[in-house]
């Protein structure tokens, strides 16, 4: 490589995952633009190394170390395009913040992205598993992504109906290692209808006048929602939802809700998607601790680090809790956030 981007050999990942789990990559190397990747990855490929896209680190467990080439997104900017009217585009470096992008916009008074607030990871990281929450999907608002797409070396622009999102999914997650994001354009509005009929933030909002409210208090109002119940990493070491919220067949879960009346779900397309904290709840494991590592006890999806625990450590309290539910409801659970590493 050309001097830039620098490699560090050996590197330490624990502060690169939100888990904080250690572990190291053989090599790292910092992409700051897609000159740096192209370099980089011609490096990887002349020693026959392996290649792993690292954000935030807030969606992934390392079960051990990375033998290849850590490539760290940093690849900055953000700005807008086509204002016109009421519409405006924010198109976000896919090293962006995601985070500092949702109140950068909602503070200019533009919707869409509010409810998002507060999701760790970059902006990069975001359409990979169509990040959502309080009712919204980043799908939902997303224009388009620039890409480098690993099979042809072309940089291409995918727009939103092309990337597949679906819940926690989308066409990057679907074909991995394919397409690599550069940057991403969300489309926003300074009328569109906030969103604000998912329960917690409803009740959060109480008897508050929704018709004035603007998207800077909505995005307000969703960080205090998730402070209650959901752990900040920085202190609470945890990848979010550590599982997804399953989908089951319609005549599966009339058998369930027989068993358990109480059963928390919602009806979707495909089926009936259930809370996969509440069978995680009442299967007994909110606030559940071992020596390093545990489930929150405000909101059983999380699991936390407490100590120093690592990924192996993770993993497999992430299967006890899987053949638990398997064992007491009969559902399976999938896990959300990506393995890398030997396991
Ligand atoms: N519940 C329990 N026990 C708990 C937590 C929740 O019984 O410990 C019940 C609640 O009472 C509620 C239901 O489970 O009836 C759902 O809980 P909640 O509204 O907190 O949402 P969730 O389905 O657990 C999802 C996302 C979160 C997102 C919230 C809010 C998934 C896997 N998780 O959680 O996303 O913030 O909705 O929209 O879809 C993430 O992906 O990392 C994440 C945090």
């Amino acid at each position: 490589m050309s001097g830039t981007p620098a490699i560090i050999e050996h590197a330490d990942l624990r502060e690169h995952n939100t888990l904080a789990v250690a572990a190291k990559a053989r090599y790292l190397v910092r992409i700051t633009d897609v000159d740096d990747l192209t370099e980089a990855l011609a490096w990887a490929e002349a020693r026959k190394l392996d290649t792993l896209l690292l954000g935030g680190g807030s969606n992934l467990v390392f079960a051990g170390d990375f033998d290849g080439v850590v490539l760290h997104m940093q690849i900055r900017g953000r700005h807008w395009e086509k204002v016109s009217g009421d519409e405006a585009v924010l198109v976000l470096g896919a090293g962006e913040n995601w985070h500092e992008a949702v109140l950068y916009a909602a503070r200019s008074g533009y919707r869409g992205i509010e409810n998002l607030a507060l999701i760790p990871g970059t902006a990069g990281a975001a359409p990979v598993q169509n990040i959502g929450a309080y009712g919204v999907e980043l799908g939902d608002t997303l224009l388009s992504v620039t890409v480098l797409d690993r099979n042809t070396q072309a940089v291409v622009t995918l727009a939103a109906g092309d990337c597949q999102f679906g819940y926690r999914d989308s066409l990057f997650k679907r074909q991995p290692g394919r397409y690599i994001i550069l940057e991403v354009r969300v489309k926003l509005s300074r009328s569109r209808p906030l969103k604000l009929d998912y329960r917690d933030l409803g009740e959060y909002l109480g008897d508050t006048d929704r018709s004035s409210l603007t998207p800077l208090e909505v995005a307000e109002a969703v960080m205090a929602v998730r402070h209650r119940k959901l752990p900040d990493p920085a202190v609470l070491p945890n990848a979010g939802s550590f599982f997804k919220n399953p989908v089951i067949t319609g005549a599966a879960f009339e058998r369930l809700q027989e068993r358990c009346p109480d059963v928390v779900f919602y009806p979707v397309e495909q089926g009936v998607k259930l809370a996969a904290a509440w069978l995680i709840d009442q299967a007994g494991w909110k606030g559940f601790r071992n020596a390093r590592v545990g489930i929150h006890n405000r909101q059983a999806l999380v699991l936390i680090n407490h100590s120093g625990g690592s990924g192996a450590e993770v993993l497999a309290l992430a299967d006890e809790v899987r053949r638990s539910v398997l064992e007491t409801f009969g559902v399976e659970l999938e896990m959300e956030p990506g393995v890398v590493g030997a396991r």
